[in-house]
């Protein structure tokens, strides 16, 4: 895949995007939007990928947010065009069919913590620093920034990161559940790697309905697609190939079927 503003590479059924516009802090503008959405959409043809991997470019930033340059021509009426176009793509992460890992190798502020929220689940870097900022700019987050915050920390945490624009640390990010963990710089990408490899050895039709069931709960129907995802495994080779590998003492091959 050929992009200007992302890299995207595919290894060992893992794919990593990159988000490469270091010298703009990987700022979001219109085009880096455009290109993960294209980017996304053929991965997600991939039936041999396994996990995902997103990250910025440089030592910096995973991105600084949306392209302030840009955001500043927003009126009223463009602004819905704005914030709606974001929402779609960050919801197409969000409802992504394997895993998506956010490796948070700096600042992840406005649309940048909004897509790593959008991810499945984050490591970060001991110098990566959260916040939704926007009401320095006189704006809100727009890109599901209030809705996804206050799911994975609560409200309280939400109110008080978005009404007031502070950045919090990667520890602090730790604490309120934003990350999943905190690796050494140098090591963040392997162990997302690690963890994605470890996903990809998993039986991935079991691997998928996890993601489809754990989603279910914010619809209100958790309970049942598990019920019937689990039902549904039970007549797949992989179930059949799973528990007698186990009983057999012998590692399991998984076909995803
Ligand atoms: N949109 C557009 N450009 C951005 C940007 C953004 N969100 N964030 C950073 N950049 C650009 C800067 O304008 C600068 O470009 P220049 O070299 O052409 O002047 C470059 O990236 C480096 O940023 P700089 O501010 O010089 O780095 P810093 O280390 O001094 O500060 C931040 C880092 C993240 C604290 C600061 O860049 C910042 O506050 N960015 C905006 C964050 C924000 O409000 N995001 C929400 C947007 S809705």
């Amino acid at each position: 895949m050929n992009f200007e503003c992302i890299d995207v590479s595919v290894e060992e059924s893992i794919a990593l995007v990159t988000l490469n516009r270091p010298d703009k802090l990987n700022a979001l503008n219109a085009q880096v939007l455009n290109e993960l959405n294209s980017a996304f959409t053929q991965l997600a043809t991939q039936s041999q990928l396994r996990c995902v991997i997103v990250t910025g470019a440089g030592p910096k930033a995973f991105a600084a947010g949306a392209d302030i340059r840009e955001l500043q021509e927003c009126t009223p009426k463009s602004g819905t065009d704005f914030a709606e176009r974001g929402q779609s793509i960050f919801q197409m992460i969000e409802d992504f069919p394997i895993p998506v890992i956010a490796a948070v190798n700096g600042f992840a502020l406005g649309g940048g913590c909004e897509l790593a929220m959008a991810c499945h689940f984050r490591y970060a870097s001991p110098n990566a620093q959260f916040g939704q900022p926007e009401v320095k700019l006189g704006i809100i987050p727009g890109y599901g920034g209030t809705q996804r915050l206050t799911r994975l920390c609560g409200p309280a945490m939400a109110i008080e990161l978005i009404t007031s624009g502070v950045m919090i640390s990667a520890e602090r990010a730790l604490q309120c559940g934003l990350i999943n963990a905190i690796v050494p710089s140098e090591q963040l990408l392997d162990a997302c790697r690690k963890t994605a490899l470890s996903i990809a050895s998993m039986a991935p039709l079991a691997v998928r309905a996890s993601l489809k069931a754990i989603r279910a709960q914010a619809h209100g129907n958790g309970m049942d697609v598990e019920a019937r995802e689990f039902a549904e495994l039970c007549g797949s080779h992989d179930f059949h190939e799973g528990t007698s590998a186990f009983l057999e003492k012998r590692s399991a091959t998984f076909k995803g079927q």
